[in-house]
């Protein structure tokens, strides 16, 4: 069934069916690069973000190629071999070693390695089989942003006051900062072996520095956008906070928080770059940070866009709305909202694969565990509908008391952005949807 190989931005690679999970769908979306689309929302948030980290400090690299390989995207960061995010239920393979990025930071290292300024920052599309949703698409857009001081080539070795000096030269803001927490912390978020308390200390003030101002950045485009659309403004300062976080490529690590809408909004994560990457990266001597933020997210909130499927609609009435705002974001507005189509729910309800007198006896159910993965459904309902499904819903599930076999309901939103479906139209879908569900899946429809 799968292909002998997959062509993506022109590079042929060889596919492994035990390994190839990458559905045409996905394959055609690696072409969009609405990170580089002109106008588009996603492009003019790069912009935003960029003009914050200004060359030739840092410079831009944003058409990477999104195929990686697994020590690119996991191995080289540190990630260990049992991570989840590894699973072939999260990540889209083309085969045992080679996938679609999962995240930025899979071209840390080579940038470390290979890029001629101090800074640099990478968008690029990244992949992860996900629930559907109005906030989850299996492909989403990320900036990673990083920023190192050479040891060897500050004067006198005194790379803290290196740091200090381009820290002071930053400009200031006027947030609210909550930052509760010690620099590091022993267990909850430790130093690195290889850095003495004050580098850690003064890398991770500029990055904090740093992170704020594009945070300050981002919001002041937000007010301005609503005050030219009459909408009404909070005349409090804005608010973040700094809270303790893990990735295995950074320590200590953070996320950056803002209050927003009454509630605390995670907006990237952070940290000092773990050493062994820079090392490995061939340059030792070099000590810096490294974040990563996703795109949709901050430009849903500066378009006010409610669904994250707008972004790949190529309906005039999306796009149209942004032209001009690339060359000019004095001119970006909130998006206006086409009128919403009615909802179709559609229910399915079906006994989980696996062999249910084996696992009864075993008291367990690892059997099903391992052959059944709620993302395995998404991916077929995507296959099967495109965009035209809003969200899928968990609405119930229960274990045979004799048996022991698991039955799960889900219900499916039947509701495209564009035009108002048909009942007929619908239900079409969702029989194929479950036809596909025992074909692949080997689920047991009620
Ligand atoms: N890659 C991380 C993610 O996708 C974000 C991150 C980037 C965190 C760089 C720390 C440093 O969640």
């Amino acid at each position: 069934e799968s292909p002998k190989t997959v062509t993506i931005n022109s590079k042929t690679y060889p596919v492994d069916p035990a390994w190839f999970n990458v559905s045409s769908t996905i394959l055609n979306l690696t072409s969009r690069k609405l990170h580089l689309q002109k106008d588009h929302p996603v492009s003019i948030t790069r912009q935003i973000i960029e003009s914050v980290f200004p060359s030739p400090t840092y410079l831009s690299y944003n058409n990477l190629d999104p195929v990686v390989t697994a020590h690119e995207n996991f191995d080289s960061l540190g990630f260990p071999p049992s991570h989840p995010g590894r699973a072939k239920t999260d990540t889209y393979y083309i085969n045992s070693t080679t996938l679609l990025r999962t995240h930025t930071s899979a071209h840390e290292a080579e940038l470390f390695t290979a890029s001629k300024s101090p800074g640099y920052l990478i968008s690029a599309d990244v992949f992860r089989r996900d629930e559907i949703d109005k906030s989850h698409y299996p492909v989403f857009h990320q900036m990673e942003g990083a920023r190192v001081w050479d040891r060897a080539a500050v004067p006198h070795g005194d790379v803290v006051s290196a740091i200090y000096k381009d820290l002071e030269a930053l400009p200031k803001h006027d947030m609210i900062i909550e930052d509760p927490n010690p620099h590091f912390h022993p267990e909850r978020n430790p130093l690195q072996s290889s850095h003495t308390a004050e580098e850690a200390e003064a890398v991770g003030k500029h990055l904090k520095r740093s992170l704020e101002l594009m945070v300050a950045e981002i919001f002041k485009r937000v007010k301005e956008s609503h005050a030219r659309a009459g909408i009404a403004q909070s005349t409090e300062p804005l608010k973040v906070r700094w809270v303790e976080a893990y990735f295995p490529f950074t320590s200590p690590s953070w996320e950056l928080e803002v209050w927003y809408q009454d509630e605390w909004l995670e907006i990237l994560g952070c940290g000092v770059s773990q050493q062994h990457i820079l090392n490995d990266a061939g340059v030792p001597s070099q000590i810096g940070w490294a974040f990563g933020i996703g795109l949709e997210r901050i430009a849903m909130l500066l378009f006010q866009i409610p669904d994250i499927r707008l972004f790949w609609s190529t309906d005039e009435r999306f796009l149209s709305q942004f032209t001009g705002v690339g060359d000019d974001l004095g001119k970006l507005k909130p998006f206006v909202g086409f009128s919403r189509h009615p909802a179709c729910y559609k229910d399915v309800s079906f006994w989980l694969p696996g062999h249910s007198k084996e696992s009864a006896a075993g008291g367990n159910d690892k059997g099903q565990r391992e052959q059944w993965h709620e993302n395995d459904l998404m991916e077929v309902v995507r296959d099967v509908c495109g965009d035209v499904v809003e969200d899928v819903v968990l609405m119930d599930s229960f274990t045979h008391p004799k048996t022991g076999r698991r039955s799960v309901c889900y219900r499916v939103n039947y509701r495209s952005l564009e035009r108002t479906l048909t009942n007929e139209e619908a239900n079409g879908l969702h029989e194929r949807v479950k036809g596909e569900m025992v074909e692949r899946l080997g689920v047991e429809i009620r």
